[in-house]
């Protein structure tokens, strides 16, 4: 069978009233079409879960050529950028609470790094730099994956030559125009050695859909920031055409009781 062609009895039902002559069409509420809109992003997330597993499994089988394998790598990069943005949709229609829990940040980074790897080009090169005296982060675990996962498809798409890409955790005092008190934070930084950013760039990058790509929405730094918000803490930027960005992300630690 063709791609994109179902057959006859597979065709799906418009989602609309069609077909029922002048029958009355009671109103749509804003709770009903919340819903849809959220059954729609679910089921559009899950149709992707077997593509991004099926696309890993060729990759990791090498099949086909180096052309076709570049393909295939491409590909599972815009299932990864679909699935985020599946994931953001579902939270703007219903926000979950925030849920703080102490996370040591080396058991949140080494699962993640499979995962990771996979939504980057083979000629980018992960490395993880954690300092080995680190107390736990009070965050919320599922959050700042998120925020990681689009700082790292951010970085992906800054180093088209490949390059390295660091992510450095460390215990460190924040900027002086955080928010905060002068309490130590937990610093993760997400460092690539990309085509970094102009001043321009730098001054709007995180604001809602602003985006200098062709296909961007510009909703993923603008989300980044509004999660280390809702942690307590916050996002810095550090970054210059041809020398690569590096974004910091700013999280409370658990700092009683441990001693450096
Ligand atoms: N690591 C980076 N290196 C260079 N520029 C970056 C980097 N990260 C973000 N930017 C700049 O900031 C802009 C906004 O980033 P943001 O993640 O919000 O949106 P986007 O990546 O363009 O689209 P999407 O909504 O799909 O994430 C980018 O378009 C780019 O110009
Ligand atoms: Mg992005």
């Amino acid at each position: 069978m063709a791609l994109g062609r179902l057959p006859a009895h597979q065709t799906p039902a418009p989602l609309t009233s069609g077909g029922r002559g002048s029958e009355a069409v009671p109103a749509v509420t804003a709770t009903d079409s919340r819903l849809l809109l959220s059954s729609i992003v679910h089921d559009f997330n899950n149709l992707l879960t077997p593509i991004v597993t099926i696309l890993e499994e060729l990759q990791a089988r090498h099949v086909g050529t180096s052309r076709q394998l570049k393909k295939i790598d491409g590909a599972i990069y815009c299932a990864f950028c679909a699935k985020v943005l599946a994931r953001q949709l579902l939270d703007f229609v219903n926000p979950r609470p925030v849920s703080l829990e102490p996370v040591q940040i080396r058991q949140l980074l080494e699962p993640l790094e499979t995962a990771l790897v996979s939504t980057l080009s083979p000629d980018i090169r992960l490395k993880l730099d954690i300092a080995e005296e680190l107390p736990p982060a009070f965050i919320d675990r599922q959050l700042v994956e998120r925020a990681l996962l689009n700082l790292v498809l951010n970085a992906r798409d800054a180093m088209p030559e490949g390059g390295d890409l660091t992510i450095t955790a460390a215990l460190e005092f924040p900027p002086a125009s955080h928010p905060g008190g002068p309490e130590r934070m937990i610093r993760l930084s997400v460092a690539d050695c990309g085509l970094g950013m102009d001043d321009q760039t730098l001054k709007m990058a995180g604001q809602p859909n602003f985006s200098t790509r062709t296909n961007g929405t510009g909703l993923g730094l603008a989300t980044v920031k509004q999660l280390m918000e809702s942690l307590g803490g916050g996002l810095s930027i550090t970054s210059a055409p041809r020398r690569g960005t590096t974004i910091d992300l700013w999280m409370p630690a658990l700092l009683a009781g441990f001693a450096d």
